[in-house]
């Protein structure tokens, strides 16, 4: 069922599906919680599903000039402990929600039972693409979504998905266009300061799955293979033929690698 929930005086709306032991799932950069729609409807059938909006993105409010992912990262905590959500849990995230993964897992442990990492990077941001982000936030904030939509639609998905799933490509679509600017700006300017988590991969000790689309042009599977080979007890699997949105563009071999990640085999 979706929901509103109040949390230190931000409004969010949150997908909170099914009873058993809890997943999170936490979207992509600039999208919301429908980008996990196939997830939340399989994984609602044996887990507590838990697919958040993000502060500022889709239904939930609460802007900031800039949100570093260690706020949208202490969000989730206490979002998870508002709804008494029983923990630890099952992390999985996009893209930024992969850099809020991996600022949740190194700073609230507690909550963390394993870990999933889709299309996402360990590593910083370069000085360029950095002030570019910057340079964007001030653009969105003057112009609203479309730029954004520009620069970031020929990366998101694989040559494939853009011919043969018009309809995902058009929900993506719908998603960043929905986005409010100052959200969209905030994140820019918060992702351009995250950290590069890759010295920390060492103490990610918890059973951890990292996804790789073939051909994902923002997080590419080579690196992600090399992240992941710094996890002690993670686990690297590609998903072929597709792109940078994974879980929408072949949900049925995303899903069946969760499912066999979760049950341990
Ligand atoms: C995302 O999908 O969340 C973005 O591509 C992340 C980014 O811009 O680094």
């Amino acid at each position: 069922m979706l929901r509103t929930i109040d949390v230190n005086g931000v409004r969010y709306q949150v997908m909170d599906a099914g009873v058993g032991p809890a997943i999170v799932f936490a979207h992509g950069f600039p999208l919301d919680h429908t980008m996990w729609n196939a997830q939340i409807a399989e994984f609602s059938k044996t887990h507590r599903v838990i697919a958040p909006d993000l502060r500022g993105f889709g239904g939930t409010d609460g802007n900031l000039y800039s949100v570093p992912m260690e706020q949208f990262a202490d969000d989730i905590a206490d979002l998870l402990a508002a709804l008494q959500v029983e923990g630890p849990v099952t992390f999985c995230g996009l893209s930024m929600g992969g850099y809020i993964a991996f600022q949740f897992a190194l700073r609230h442990p507690n909550w963390v039972a394993k870990l999933i990492l889709c299309d996402t990077r360990s590593a910083a941001d370069s000085p360029e693409a950095a002030a570019n982000r910057i340079k964007m936030a001030d653009i969105v904030t003057k112009e609203g979504p479309e730029p954004v939509l520009w620069v970031m639609m020929p990366k998101l998905f694989g040559p494939a998905t853009y011919q043969s799933q018009p309809e995902t490509v058009a929900a993506v679509r719908g998603m960043v266009m929905g986005t409010k600017a100052t959200a969209i700006a905030a994140a820019h300017r918060g992702m351009a300061v995250r950290l590069d988590v890759t010295p920390q991969l060492p103490r990610l000790t918890f059973p951890s799955l990292v996804i790789a689309g073939e051909h994902d042009a923002i997080s590419p599977a080579a690196e992600m293979k090399s992240f992941s080979e710094q996890m002690p007890n993670a686990r690297f699997v590609v998903i072929p033929n597709v792109g940078h949105m994974a879980p929408m563009e072949d949900p049925v071999a995303v899903n069946a690698a969760i499912r066999q990640f979760l049950s341990g085999s």
